[in-house]
């Protein structure tokens, strides 16, 4: 069952806005964006298959957050466009033998008619907001990647001169490029926010060789993508990764090598800038929340809204604006 926002249909999609899943599957769980379920493994599928064990499911809905609120109005289409920038980027990352990924599929039909109720002709809702991966155990480490100074590292090297333990040259101002791009670890945090923390303490817990390992493979992911990116006229500022070790048999029981989890360089994990409005100095326009957060700011300002829960509804210029800019980062990264 599908929860339906009164409004708009969605321009990209035959179904409707998705503002919440109800599927009946095992271990859903909300995130501000995406609900996540179990999706049992195929009976029917080859035995020792990834197809024959349990998966991840991700549903990205049109769920829209700021200021850490998740708005009560949905961005009609925006999860489709969430779901096809991750896999591309998934795709993009496997097929330049950069890293292995978790994505098996994007296929909504992979979700038996069980997970719906009877009467349901919701399931084309679900078509293109559907990524199923292979299920791991989560290495419990954000691998944050920066190639500029913004947000939390900004805050850090203002106070400290250094990112995560990373020393930086003084003078920088808030959005400068960094000399080269750095590796900057966050705790996953289950509540609030994450906190980052220095390689070593990563290390610490969980251990400095695969440390070693996902510092490599996340500057590595992050400087190909984030030229891809430039050379379409998008800065990705800096990005999130998270890495796993897959649960399912990979025929050889030694081979514990992890992969790249969860939703990679969407506007959701990264900062994502234009490249022709690039200008050091202050904060710089973001490419998909730019809209919300004027909207919102100038709600705060007016005293209209104290950025508590819950959020004010979006107007419609708001909406579309931002589907139109998220709209045009997924042409522009995809093309
Ligand atoms: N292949 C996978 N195996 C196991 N867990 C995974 C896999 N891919 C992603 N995950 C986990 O699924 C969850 C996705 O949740 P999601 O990001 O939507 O919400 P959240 O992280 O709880 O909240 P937020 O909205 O703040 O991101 C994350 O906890 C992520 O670590
Ligand atoms: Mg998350």
């Amino acid at each position: 069952m599908m929860d339906q926002h009164p409004r708009a249909q969605s321009p990209t999609n035959p179904g409707s806005a998705v503002f919440r899943s109800a599927l009946n599957l095992p271990d859903r769980r909300e995130g501000k964006v995406r609900d996540t379920y179990t999706l049992p493994g195929d009976t029917l599928a080859e035995p020792n298959t990834p197809a024959s064990q349990d998966r991840i499911l991700m549903v990205a809905s049109d769920r829209i957050s700021a200021f850490d609120v998740v708005m009560p109005t949905p961005i009609p289409g925006k999860g489709v466009l969430l779901t096809r920038v991750a896999a591309f980027w998934l795709r993009w990352i496997e097929s330049h033998g950069l890293c292995h990924t978790h994505l098996l599929s994007t296929d909504a039909d992979t979700i038996p008619d069980s997970a719906f109720a009877p009467d349901s002709t919701l399931r084309r809702d679900l078509v293109g907001r559907v990524t199923i991966g292979r299920r791991c155990r989560v290495i419990p480490i954000e691998c944050v990647v920066r190639g500029y100074l913004e947000g939390s590292g900004w805050k850090d090297y203002q106070q400290t001169g250094a990112v995560c333990g990373v020393q930086l040259p003084s003078g920088l101002r808030q959005c400068d490029r960094l000399p080269e791009p750095v590796f900057t670890p966050a705790t996953k945090a289950d509540e609030g926010h994450d906190e980052n923390i220095s390689f070593e303490t990563a290390a610490a817990s969980v251990g400095e060789a695969l440390m070693a390992w996902l510092r490599e493979r996340s500057l590595a992911i992050y400087a190909a993508a984030a030229e891809h990116a430039q050379e379409r006229g998008i800065i990705i500022a800096d990005t999130k990764f998270e890495f796993g070790i897959p649960l399912d048999p990979t025929g050889d029981p030694t081979n514990e090598e992890p992969i790249l989890i969860d939703e990679a360089l969407t506007p959701d994990s990264s900062r994502f800038w234009p490249a022709d409005r690039y200008e050091p100095g202050h904060a710089q326009p973001s490419y998909d929340k730019q809209f919300v957060r004027e909207y919102l700011q100038s709600l705060a300002e007016s005293g209209v809204w104290d950025k508590s829960p819950p959020g004010p509804e979006l107007p419609a210029e708001v909406i579309a604006g931002t589907l139109a800019r998220y709209r045009e980062a997924a042409e522009r990264l995809m093309a």
